[in-house]
């Protein structure tokens, strides 16, 4: 009897349960459907009434009262919003809404959901914050908002969740602090924060949280030191402080305090001093990320001693002494037989590259140390790190050949070597490299060809290979690499075409082959490169006309200077849209310049040094075409426009006769009145001031006149005589080679300028000095004030010339305008362009009231007369290549001379007058230089 009652009463209780199940949950569902957009058709179409409710998708009953107590719709592609009548599943345990698109807020009701252990809503574009509603929910212990558009704060209502086990409020908009209360959570054992702009510091009181297995609160604003409190997390595996903004120094017993660390992600903040030296004694340390910091000092070989160690990651901090012996933990590393990424990049170490490289782990897939100070050679054996697939040696000073056995590294993507001191031949053997995504060799020694196995690099999308001296043709293989995206070869010794095949390259976006030894006409596949967006053809010996690159619209710089093409210049440049610059100076291109479209602007089309062209803008100073347009069509004008014309010009050759005249009659009147002191050519100067006079006026050239030194000779203060005149006498050491064409080319650059900022040259004298040598001598204006670099650093200087004082801002100013107006003078208004080549402070001197006159005309260059294999000539005889620290780099690599190089060295000197440095001080080495 009692069993039956007990047996009717439990399935009346069950019937009520199922009552309810119908009433309640079942509405409150189909009301949440009604709701939600479905992005896949029919995904919820189970959710009828003719269906059973605990077996519609994404829902599971209790077993024994049948109310719903899950509730999982993820990745289902749901939108719209989430209905309040949620708040209704009162038996509800699990509810996961993530990854759909559900927008609106978060309903408060959620907050009735008081059975709730695990919620997640992540992966949506859920607004707002959190509804303070849902700290009701005291069961809950999985809570994640990951990733929606969470504004506001992080509540402190959330220190009501004591049973919180996971919380994941990461990649949200999540402002002001976190919440002490976050410390009364004691059972928490994940935490994310992640990617949101959280600020202030971290609560002392998550010291608390003793359990806490993963701390994650990278990518926020938090400023101070690293969080104490994260010390007492003696349980922490994981912790990631990515990129908090946390400075200060890391305390040394971290290991000691930490010791169950596996993975350590503390890049991007602003840690100083030391790597913690208990660092190494974790002893289930697999990952450590420290790069993009501060830190300085060495890096402890007992890293060698962590057996899991997977990544070791310092890159960018001040690591190292910059004295030999930093790279001893390389060898260490050895025995960590789990390493796959090492990366020490952009430090200060220095040594030579330890052979034990080659025994680092063979599971090795990334290694890194580029931009330090590490010198000796790749070791032999490189090609054992078999499962390589970056190495990064970059801008280092490393020196001999790239191993054969790199062709082993059959999984390489990434080579990166350039800006070493390597030497000898590519070897042929990186073809074998089929994976080969990006080979930088450039700005090295390299010699001999380009290897043609490097065709079979199919899957290259950037091959660098400039500044080496390779010579040899460049391979028809390289052609076939359909992916090449840039190609760059330039400063090199290659000779022969460019291949038609470079038209196949229909990816390629940057072609550079300039200053090579190229030759021959350019193919007229080049017009297929549709992709190409920087062309650089220029210092070649390319010749013929520009191909049909009608299709190229896309392209950003082209730069075809410096080559022997001719014949006319395409119209259709003009409508390039993109168009930024076109050099298509010294060439021998001819007819007439377009004036509509690009050719509009004299800042993006270079034009000079082509002597057959006409038209154009104005500033780009070409005669005009009149000539050829109206005779071709005389046939078709009538009589009268005839007449017209005919009177028109004869006028205008009287206007011009007139003019003509007139000039010539008033230089004659001031050439009777400057009395013969300045005639009009030095030829004739010579003849008038002997070797005898120069030295009188100089005691003998006594050391005790020289006032300084140019680059081919001394210059001395001297008295003339015979004009009551103190000039400076810049006497030419003949020994040094070069000097002769220095002497002619200061003569010719100075002969027909004149500038208020130049150094105004009076007379020159060319003689036999009495020993019977020759002996050529010029003859300047005397600055009294000395030169500019006297004035930058009189400590140099000896006492007697050093300057009382220091420039003042305004008047470094005006010396600088004062440099900048003669090299606009030089390279714009002079007859023809003509480039200093050698602007520094030293040949920058100052008169009585601190007006600066540019001098030493040594290396000028007239461009259009300057033909590139007489230069090039000239600066390796003479060993001339402008001054080490003002010149710009491209001399260095046998460059040609042109007025950007002087911008370079006018851009030195401004630095140098602002910072007092000079570009050569010992402060700057390798890769740290005034100009970076
Ligand atoms: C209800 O759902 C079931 C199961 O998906 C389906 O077979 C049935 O056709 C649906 N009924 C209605 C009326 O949509
Ligand atoms: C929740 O259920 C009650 C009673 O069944 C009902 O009155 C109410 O409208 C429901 N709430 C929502 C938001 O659906
Ligand atoms: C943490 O819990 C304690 C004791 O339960 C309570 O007194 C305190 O107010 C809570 N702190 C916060 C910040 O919620
Ligand atoms: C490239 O690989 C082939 C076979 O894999 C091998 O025979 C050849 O020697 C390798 N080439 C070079 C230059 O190492
Ligand atoms: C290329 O350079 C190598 C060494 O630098 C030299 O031996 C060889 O003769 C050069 N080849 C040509 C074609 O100039
Ligand atoms: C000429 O081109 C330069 C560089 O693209 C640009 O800064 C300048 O505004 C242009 N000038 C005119 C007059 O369009």
């Amino acid at each position: 009897m009692k069993v039956f009652i007990l047996l009717a009463l439990s399935t009346l209780m069950l019937l009520e349960a199922y009552r309810f199940t119908d009433e309640t949950d079942r509405q409150a569902l189909l009301e949440f459907k009604s709701q939600v957009s479905e992005g896949k058709r029919d995904v919820l179409s189970s959710w009828n009434n003719s269906f059973p409710l605990c077996r519609w998708k994404g829902v599971r009953c209790g077993r024994k009262h049948k109310r719903v107590t899950l509730l999982d719709l993820n990745g289902l592609q749901l939108g719209g919003v989430i209905s309040p009548s949620i708040g209704n599943l009162s038996f509800l345990i699990s509810l996961n809404l993530s990854d759909n698109s559900f927008g609106g807020t978060i309903p408060r009701e959620v907050g009735n959901l008081f059975r709730l252990e695990h919620l997640d809503m992540s992966l949506n574009f859920l607004k707002e914050g959190i509804p303070v509603g849902i700290y009701n929910c005291s069961r809950l212990a999985e809570f994640s908002l990951f990733s929606n558009n969470l504004g506001k704060g992080v509540p402190s209502e959330i220190g009501s969740l004591r049973k919180l086990v996971v919380l994941d409020l990461g990649q949200n908009d999540l402002r002001g602090k976190l919440p002490a209360s976050l410390g009364n959570l004691t059972s928490l054992m994940e935490v994310s924060f992640t990617t949101n702009n959280i600020e202030g510091e971290i609560p002392d009181d998550i010291a608390r949280l003793t359990q806490m297995v993963a701390l994650q609160l990278s990518a926020n604003k938090f400023s101070g030191v690293f969080p104490p409190s994260i010390y007492n997390l003696s349980s922490l595996s994981f912790l990631n402080i990515f990129g908090c903004g946390f400075s200060g120094n890391l305390r040394p017993d971290f290991g000691h305090l930490l010791p169950n660390l596996e993975h350590i992600y503390m890049g991007g903040n602003y840690f100083t001093g030391a790597i913690p030296i208990t660092l190494p004694i974790i002893s289930n340390l697999q990952v450590l990320g420290m790069e993009d910091n501060n830190l300085r000092g060495s890096i402890p070989p007992s890293f060698g001693q962590v057996p899991n160690l997977q990544s070791l990651n310092f890159r960018a901090n001040q690591l190292g002494s910059r004295s030999f012996g930093d790279l001893d933990f390389l060898g260490a590393l050895t025995n960590c037989s789990q390493l796959q990424v090492v990366d020490v990049g952009e430090n200060w170490l220095r040594g030579d590259l330890p052979n034990s490289i080659a025994n680092l782990s063979r599971n090795l897939m990334y290694l890194s140390l580029q931009t330090n100070f590490i010198s000796g050679s790749i070791p032999h054996d490189i090609g054992n790190l078999i499962s390589l697939q970056s190495l990064r040696l970059n801008l280092n000073l490393l020196t001999g050949p790239l191993p054969t056995s790199v062709g082993k590294l059959l999984g390489l993507e990434e080579l990166s070597i350039h800006s070493n001191r390597l030497s000898g031949e590519i070897p042929s053997s990186i073809g074998n490299i089929t994976r080969l995504v990006y080979l930088y060799l450039s700005n090295n020694s390299f010699e001999g060809t380009i290897p043609l196995s490097l065709g079979k690099c199919s899957q290259l999308l950037d091959l660098q290979i400039g500044y080496n001296k390779l010579n040899g043709t460049i391979p028809q293989e390289i052609m076939v690499i359909r992916s090449l995206t840039t190609l760059s070869m330039s400063h090199n010794y290659l000779s022969g075409s460019l291949a038609k095949d470079v038209g196949r390259l229909q990816n390629l976006v940057r072609l550079s082959v300039s200053a090579n030894k190229l030759s021959g006409e350019l193919p007229q596949t080049l017009g297929n490169c549709f992709s190409m967006e920087f062309m650089y053809l220029q210092g070649n010996l390319f010749d013929g006309a520009i191909p049909d690159i009608k299709m190229l619209v896309g392209v950003k710089e082209v730069d075809l200077s410096n080559n022997n093409l001719s014949g006319s210049i395409p119209g259709y440049i003009a409508n390039f849209s993109s168009l930024q610059y076109l050099n298509l100076s010294i060439n021998n291109f001819e007819g007439m310049v377009p004036t509509e479209g690009k050719f509009q602007n004299s800042t993006i089309v270079l034009l000079f040094g082509n002597k057959n062209l006409c038209g154009g803008i104005k500033e780009l100073k070409l005669k005009p075409c009149i000539a050829v347009a109206p005779l071709m069509e005389t046939n078709h004008l009538s009589l009268l426009k005839k007449v017209v014309i005919g009177v028109s010009v004869g006028i205008a050759f009287l206007l011009l006769l007139f003019i003509v005249s007139l000039c010539w009659f008033i230089k004659r009147k001031k050439n009777q009145k400057t009395n013969n002191s300045a005639a009009s050519t030095l030829e004739s100067f010579h003849e008038k001031i002997s070797y005898g006079v120069l030295q009188n006026a100089t005691d003998g050239f006594s050391s005790s006149n020289i006032v300084g030194s140019g680059s081919f000779g001394t210059v001395f203060k001297a008295l003339l005589p015979t004009e009551n005149k103190i000039v400076a006498v810049k006497v030419l050491n003949m020994q040094r080679r070069g000097a002769m064409k220095s002497f002619m080319a200061e003569c010719v650059s100075l002969k027909d300028i004149k500038h208020r900022n130049l150094v105004k040259l009076l007379t020159a004298c060319a003689s036999i000095d009495f020993h019977g040598n020759e002996f050529r001598a010029l003859i300047y204006e005397f600055m009294p004030n000395g030169s500019l670099d006297m004035w930058l650093h009189p400590e140099e200087v000896e006492e007697i010339r050093r300057p009382s004082r220091t420039l003042t801002l305004l008047e470094r100013l005006n010396i600088a305008i004062d440099v900048a107006s003669v090299l606009d003078y030089l390279h714009v208004h002079c007859h023809e362009p003509i480039a200093h080549c050698d602007l520094k402070p030293s040949n920058t001197l100052l008169d009585d009231d601190l007006t600066a006159h540019v001098s030493d005309f040594g290396l000028a260059r007239l461009l259009l007369k300057f033909d590139q294999e007489s230069f090039f000539n000239q600066l390796s005889s003479a060993g001339v290549r402008g001054t080490i620290g003002y010149a710009a780099p491209e001399y260095g690599m046998g460059g040609q001379p042109s007025i950007h190089g002087d911008v370079y060295s006018f851009g030195v000197l401004l630095l140098e007058m602002l910072t007092g440095k000079r570009p050569t001080n010992e402060l700057f080495g390798d890769n740290f230089t005034l100009h970076s």
